[in-house]
């Protein structure tokens, strides 16, 4: 019996999804608690793949609640597309999700202004999914934002609407974009409001009945630790608490009833958009790429790829608090001679065994590598820690012990079976 979070380690896409949908076996309710639907996770379950962008990952499993915690802010238009895509491919998607009333709206003006702003920044932009985070974020802290229990309720949507509306038209004409018609807006989130109603709930005192009943939960993270507003490598970064913190806020479930702290990533290093990415490393870019690998799963971006990190990681775990590090993607090494991994960062004189917070700073680090002898098997086969290599099982010790964190699952592949408990 226990509550977990499972939180990205890196820059997003370490394979939480992946990871949760193994955990979500031994959770009752699997809860995301911050981000949109800027977040992609992937699951295969055979040879089907699953993209999950709002909904937890956890509702490929039958018999499991999954619920859209407070902290998240929800594209009402695209939640309706992933209900219905999801019934099409025959997932049951009904009284097994809730959505808090309390989570922020992203409405159409949010994903105009997070474009419009990407262009104003030009060289200086942030490479941001498009998806009106920021913007939705920003109206919920400046307290004008829209809840899920404004949607539901067609006359309150009509009124706030129209008042954000005519603000945010002023500001579109001035950056030179069209107008928002709020006739049009009204009808499209009206409709998306009426199908959403039934799932639309209070999901704080939900999750606390559940634990009072002895339900386990799974806090499913989105994005990574250096994506965090507050932790990250801003202004590189999403707008919300994607580290353990965030889990609490974004939820409602208090710090001491967290039970533990699962950090997900790759045995290497990724990051979509800019941002700095001490790492960074063509050679070990193009091998992914060439192997079709590492292409964002929301917006199809190539991934920037480089070498594993592991004072990134070493601050995640302080950050985080995480008791068991999750690893995948190691069959991406498979092939590669001599496998480097960053211990500190050098710039000019000085010396870093933590990550700056000055993302400018940050920049200009340049690793410090130790370099492993590659294992060149196969590991995607491995059912166990013996079938691994010994050159590969030298190399995940490694990592935990400069990660400051124990070892607790190592994964080989994309399939829930590929997943090797240490
Ligand atoms: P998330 O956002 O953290 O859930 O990660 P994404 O789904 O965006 O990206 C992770 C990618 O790695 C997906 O394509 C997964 O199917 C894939 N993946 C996860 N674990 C493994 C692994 O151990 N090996 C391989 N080959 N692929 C993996
Ligand atoms: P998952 O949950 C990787 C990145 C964007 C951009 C920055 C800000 O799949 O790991 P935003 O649209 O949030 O304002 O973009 O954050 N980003 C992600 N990168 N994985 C994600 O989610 C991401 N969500 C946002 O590329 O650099
Ligand atoms: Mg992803």
């Amino acid at each position: 019996m226990a509550n977990t979070i499972l939180v990205g380690a890196q820059w997003g896409d370490e394979g939480k999804g992946k990871i949760i949908d193994v955990l979500t076996e031994d959770a009752d309710i699997v809860v995301r608690y911050a981000g949109g639907n800027n977040a992609g996770h992937t699951v295969f379950i055979g040879r089907q793949k699953y993209i999950l962008h709002l909904i937890p990952s956890g509702i490929l499993r039958k018999n499991k609640l999954c619920v859209i915690g407070n902290g998240v802010v929800a594209d009402p238009v695209s939640l309706v597309g992933e209900i219905q895509g999801l019934r099409k491919l025959g997932v049951k998607v009904g009284d097994n999700l809730v959505v808090s009333e309390t989570a922020h709206v992203v409405l159409p003006y949010h994903r105009e202004l997070d474009a419009q702003r990407e262009v104003l920044k030009g060289r200086q932009k942030i490479g941001t999914t498009k998806r009106g985070i920021g913007p939705a974020y920003g109206d919920k802290a400046a307290r004008v934002g829209l809840r899920m229990s404004d949607l539901v309720n067609p006359e309150r949507l009509r009124e706030k609407l129209s008042a954000r509306i005519k603000e945010n038209n002023a500001v579109l004409k001035s950056l030179g974009a069209k107008p928002l018609s709020c006739e049009k807006v009204f009808a499209e989130y009206n409709a998306a409001g009426k199908y959403l109603k039934p799932f639309v709930a209070n999901t704080v005192v939900l999750l606390h009945e559940a634990m009072r009943r002895g339900k386990d939960l799974l806090f499913e993270g989105a994005q990574g630790t250096f994506l965090d507003i507050d932790h990250g490598t801003y202004p590189f970064v999403t707008s919300s608490n994607t580290t353990a913190g965030g889990a609490c806020t974004g939820s409602g479930v208090p710090p001491h009833r967290m039970d533990r702290v699962v950090g997900v990533m790759k045995a290497y290093t990724t990051r979509v958009g800019e941002g700095p990415l001490p790492t960074e490393n063509a050679e070990i870019s193009d091998l992914l790429h060439s192997m079709g690998r590492e292409f964002g799963a929301t917006t199809g971006r190539p991934r920037r790829c480089g070498w594993f990190d592991s004072v990134a990681v070493r601050h995640a775990a302080m950050v985080n608090g995480i008791d068991g590090l999750a690893v995948t993607n190691l069959d991406g090494l498979d092939t590669v001679e001599t496998i480097k991994v960053c211990v500190a960062y050098r710039r000019g004189r000085a010396h870093y065994d933590f990550v700056p917070s000055d993302a400018q700073v940050l920049a200009e680090c340049e690793p410090v590598y130790v370099e492993f002898e590659g294992w060149r098997t196969p590991t995607s086969k491995a059912k166990s820690w013996k079938q691994l290599p010994s050159r590969t099982r030298a190399y995940l010790k490694a990592l935990a012990e400069l990660s400051n964190a124990k070892l607790f699952i190592a994964s080989v592949g994309p399939a829930r079976a590929q997943t090797i408990f240490v």
